[in-house]
């Protein structure tokens, strides 16, 4: 890649003895990462919004084709994910409503990944199911970067929301973070607490109590060393929070519905919550939200949410270029 001369003295990490320890390979579960992966990427990412900022768009990935297969709804992974490609020079097959591939005609996964790898270089797969990204990898030879599996992961959310926490507090080690709401059916925050167990943090859980973190993970954590605590109200624990992640009650993964009604508005966050909270506090919400945070909290310096989606955008370009031998 030749860059313009003002841009010569951007670092992107071409080149580091790190190079090529992702390409080729699935992207299927954040256990994939330990703590220097997550520096490079979050190098690689880095050098990535340097360069968006500078000259938008560059040719890294041209003539490389990534396949997008969602089989839930999704805003910012898929655009994101399509957003990063086009940055980067590729290009993208678009199938965001598999209603309307042959999906719909009874074609299985394994079948509809073969496929598509004739065409692309890269899959992004959003599935309903846990262990489906697996699935697809068994059956592809190309990579396949998971988007999201049912209740499973959301191992590229947890990279970008471990990024937006370094930017925003310059540090990950030392800190408290409190996830509040679903953390039973939210992916984001199985994926994120994996992540922090590698650093020295304490991490609190706020949540109904038919909604708390799966014990099973809640015990491979603490067998990890991770410093856990469980938590029905904000307040204990408000004061201490260095970052604040709000998730969204999945009403899609309950089977009674009625249970859904009691807790969907069990925690909703407004400026009078925030007013004991830390001056540097990161509010981070995966997004969409339906209700969780206020409007009127946006324009609070600490609401990173909006940032967060942004830096979704360079993460996933890293690791786009990582996979496809480029970084
Ligand atoms: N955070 C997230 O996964 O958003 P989408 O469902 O819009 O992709």
């Amino acid at each position: 890649m030749t860059l313009p001369t003002h841009l010569q003295n951007i670092h992107l990490p071409l080149g580091d003895q790190r190079t090529g320890r992702f390409y080729g390979q699935d992207i299927l579960s954040v256990a994939q990462f330990d703590r220097a992966d997550l520096e490079y990427i979050f190098g690689v990412a880095e050098a990535m919004r340097t360069m968006v900022a500078h000259i938008g768009t560059f040719d890294l990935l041209k003539g490389k084709i990534l396949a997008n297969l969602f089989y839930e709804p999704s805003t910012r992974t898929s655009s994101s994910f399509l957003a990063a490609m086009e940055r980067l020079g590729g290009s993208v097959i678009p199938i965001n409503e598999v209603r309307y591939s042959s999906v719909s005609k009874g074609e299985s996964l394994p079948d509809t990944v073969r496929t598509l790898e004739c065409y692309a270089d890269v899959i992004v797969l959003r599935h309903p199911e846990t262990g489906s990204a697996a699935i697809a990898a068994a059956a592809a030879r190309k990579p396949i970067i998971n988007a999201g599996d049912g209740i499973g992961e959301h191992p590229t959310q947890a990279l970008l929301d471990l990024f937006t926490i370094r930017e925003e507090l310059g540090r990950i080690d030392g800190l408290t973070v409190t996830l509040l709401g679903d953390l039973k059916y939210g992916r984001t925050v199985h994926s994120l607490a994996k992540l922090l167990a590698l650093f020295n943090v304490k991490v609190n859980y706020v949540s109904p109590e038919i909604l708390k973190m799966p014990a099973a993970l809640v015990a491979q954590l603490r067998e990890k060393g991770l410093t856990q605590a469980e938590f029905k109200a904000l307040d204990p624990v408000l004061a201490e929070t260095d970052v604040l992640y709000v998730t969204r009650v999945q009403k899609e993964r309950f089977e009674n519905l009625d249970e859904y009604e009691q807790v969907k508005n069990a925690y909703v966050i407004t400026p009078a919550t925030l007013r004991p909270a830390k001056p540097k506090l990161a509010l981070m919400h995966p997004l969409p939200r339906v209700g969780e945070i206020a409007p009127e909290v946006d324009d609070d310096p600490r609401a990173a949410y909006f940032r967060q989606m942004e830096y979704g955008l360079y993460v996933r370009m890293a690791l786009l270029a990582m996979v496809l031998g480029k970084a």
